[in-house]
């Protein structure tokens, strides 16, 4: 599905279609979001970027799927000239893992894609002259526990604490997190002048996130959507750390609720740009465990991969998500009972006896 601008003639003004853009929309999250945005009758229509084709299953559910780099400048202009972009939903990012393999490219995409798409909304706010929200899923990786010890000791983790990561990636979100704020004061004191609009910018922090639908790649806490989807694919699975690793975990459904939420409250009722939101916490073993009631065949081992392991080691047991359930009303549908048996067993048994994973 494709649109133009449409010219209204010589010498006047374009006349550009309010969209939402979501940037990497290929990946988990952007599958969830996208069927979201377009059951919301109230939601302007969605264009993609990403750097991949946008795969058929939600290709149908878009406006225009646009091929991509975040870094392409002339893309960025090409896309703010023929679309007024109400709202942005910023995913495009290198995962933990991948970040470690290629830190300077994560650097690139991560950092300064970043900075593309909040120019792009920053000028397209003064253009406009109204706000343009920014969507930001940052993550547990901003957090760095000292040690082990640190880890299991420390109550659940708060927005402020703690924030001393060790990856490329868990530095680039913890960065953009206060680029974006900078963005948002910034040129909101501009536009008391003004002068602008301004950039709403908005982050949550992620857990480690799971789907039923789709399998992750590239990211740390991968080995526990991996563990579940192995089982359920009848496959013997040897998953990357040891038993005992804990962090948070939350559904894709509950992700996908967590943004549009964010995005949808006025923003008086935000006290911070930058809240944690979390359902549960597992550890390894303790999916394997509520894997194996429904899969009694399933064969899942360990074998930790050091350099994995010592990030997922650095990261909190529990997050503390109070400002965001005070503030805006967060609370997940699933928690760790209704996440196996109402979301992930039914779910991804489906998929795999349909035979469309
Ligand atoms: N899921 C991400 C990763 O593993 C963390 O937010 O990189």
């Amino acid at each position: 599905m494709q649109t133009k601008a449409k010219h209204r003639g010589r010498n006047q003004k374009v006349i550009r279609e309010k969209v939402i853009l979501i940037t990497g929309a290929n990946g988990e999250v952007g599958h969830g979001l996208i069927r979201r945005l377009y059951d919301l009758p109230s939601a302007p229509p969605v264009v993609v970027l990403d750097i991949n084709e946008l795969d058929r299953t939600v290709s149908g559910y878009v406006r225009e799927a646009i091929t991509g780099d975040i870094l392409d400048d002339g893309l960025l202009n090409r896309l703010a000239e023929q679309y007024e972009i109400d709202a942005i939903y910023h995913l495009a990012a290198l995962l933990s893992t991948s970040a470690e393999r290629q830190p300077e490219r994560a650097h690139r995409v991560n950092v300064e894609g970043t900075m593309n798409l909040l120019r792009l909304a920053s000028a397209e706010a003064g253009q406009r002259g109204e706000p343009v929200k920014f969507i930001f899923p940052s993550s547990i990786a901003v957090y760095g526990m000292a040690d082990i010890a640190e880890k299991h000791a420390a109550p659940p983790i708060s927005e402020d604490q703690h924030l001393n990561p060790i990856t490329m990636y868990g530095c680039n979100k913890l960065y953009c997190e206060h680029v974006g704020r900078y963005y948002s004061q910034h040129y909101r004191q501009l536009a008391t002048d003004g002068r602008g609009a301004g950039v709403d910018f908005r982050a949550l922090r992620f857990p480690g996130l799971i789907s039923a639908l789709t399998t992750p790649s590239g990211g740390t806490s991968d080995y526990a959507p991996e563990i579940i989807h192995a089982a359920a694919a009848g496959e013997a699975h040897s998953a990357f750390v040891r038993p005992d690793t804990t962090i948070p975990f939350m559904m894709m459904p509950d992700a996908v609720d967590a943004l549009l939420a964010l995005a949808d409250v006025r923003r008086e009722r935000l006290t911070r740009t930058v809240y944690n939101v979390s359902a549960f916490s597992l550890s390894a073993e303790q999916i394997a465990e509520r894997v194996r009631v429904h899969f009694p065949s399933a064969r899942i081992d360990y074998a930790p991969d050091a350099g994995r392991q010592r990030v997922v080691d650095s990261w909190p047991a529990r997050l503390d998500d109070r400002r965001a359930r005070q503030d805006w009303g967060w609370s997940p549908v699933y928690d760790a009972e209704r996440a196996f048996s109402d979301y992930l067993i039914p779910m991804i048994t489906a998929r795999y006896q349909s035979g469309s994973a």
